[in-house]
């Protein structure tokens, strides 16, 4: 049991602080080698849900499970110092009420060190969320295009358009009055985003939501072009790993069967030789 956040790592209330200041930079993480990648860069790291459909080919967030956030929870902890992390709550393990959202998101925050939960929700889960944070669970919630609802949705649709907007902003209200330190807002209209940003007490936490939130996140491997499944409007790609990953594995494909690899430097002689690319003898 338990891992501790490390005590360098940015807090809960430094992080609330930062409303309307310089924007947080926020990206997900699944594994230890990813995050020691975003920490140093990043003010938040999420092991979000997606990780299910990102890492786990699963066709959207719903088969997500509390076992898998716990898993990826601990891997992410072990490579953060001065992120702070916050887990996501899989699907069916906050909504029956406020005492099994408890439950679960102590048990997340008991086994994988994090400094706080996010829940997918609005004014439907304001009494869970005042239940949380009273609790000392610190809570991250997430309006507009909540994925776990795409069910209801219909798919992966722009939230709050027209008069839907009033929706998403009473649903963002909730959140922040309800003691969430800080909210995702998630393909909503730039209008919107940014009426919600000024009305709401806690940073606003843009994903498809317009540079007028207090900050950014994005689905690291989608930014990365590791995730090619598909390419929500709102992801920039900074790098074409998964290309230049595929290329690299084509080359030593094409390398293997040809016997050019392996090459002089990766065999091994009778004893006597010396190391080569780096390793022992
Ligand atoms: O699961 C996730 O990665 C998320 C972010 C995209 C906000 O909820």
């Amino acid at each position: 049991m338990s891992a501790t956040a490390a005590s360098k790592a940015l807090t809960v209330p430094e992080i609330a602080a930062r409303k309307g200041k310089t924007p947080l930079v926020c990206l997900t993480a699944y594994t230890t080698p990813v995050a020691k990648l975003v920490d140093g860069h990043c003010d938040l790291v999420l092991v979000g849900d997606s990780v299910g459909m990102v890492l786990h080919g699963m066709a959207s967030t719903l088969g997500v499970t509390l076992e898998m956030m716990i898993l990826h929870g601990k891997a992410v902890r072990r490579g953060l110092q001065s992120a702070l992390m916050v887990v996501d709550m899989p699907f069916g393990s906050y909504e029956e009420n406020p005492a099994q959202a408890f439950r679960n998101a102590a048990l997340v925050m008991a086994e994988t060190g994090a400094a706080a939960v996010k829940l997918e929700g609005g004014e439907n889960l304001a009494e869970t969320i005042r239940f949380l944070t009273a609790r000392g669970i610190p809570v991250m919630g997430h309006v507009g295009l909540t994925p776990q609802a795409v069910n209801t949705f219909g798919g992966y649709h722009v939230q709050g358009r027209g008069e839907d907007a009033e929706r998403i902003l009473r649903d963002a209200t909730a959140v922040s009055e309800a003691g969430a330190f800080a909210v995702v807002l998630e393909k909503v209209p730039e209008a919107l985003a940014r009426l919600i940003t000024e009305q709401v007490a806690i940073p606003t936490i843009g994903i498809g939501a317009s540079p007028a939130c207090d900050g950014q996140i994005l689905v690291v491997d989608d930014m990365l072009g590791l995730f090619g499944a598909f390419r929500p409007r709102f992801v920039k790609r900074y790098a074409e790993l998964g290309k230049d990953a595929e290329a690299a594995i084509a080359a030593y494909a094409k390398e293997v069967r040809e016997r050019g690899f392996p090459g002089a430097d990766h065999v091994f002689d009778n004893g006597s030789g010396t190391a080569s690319v780096g390793e022992a003898t």
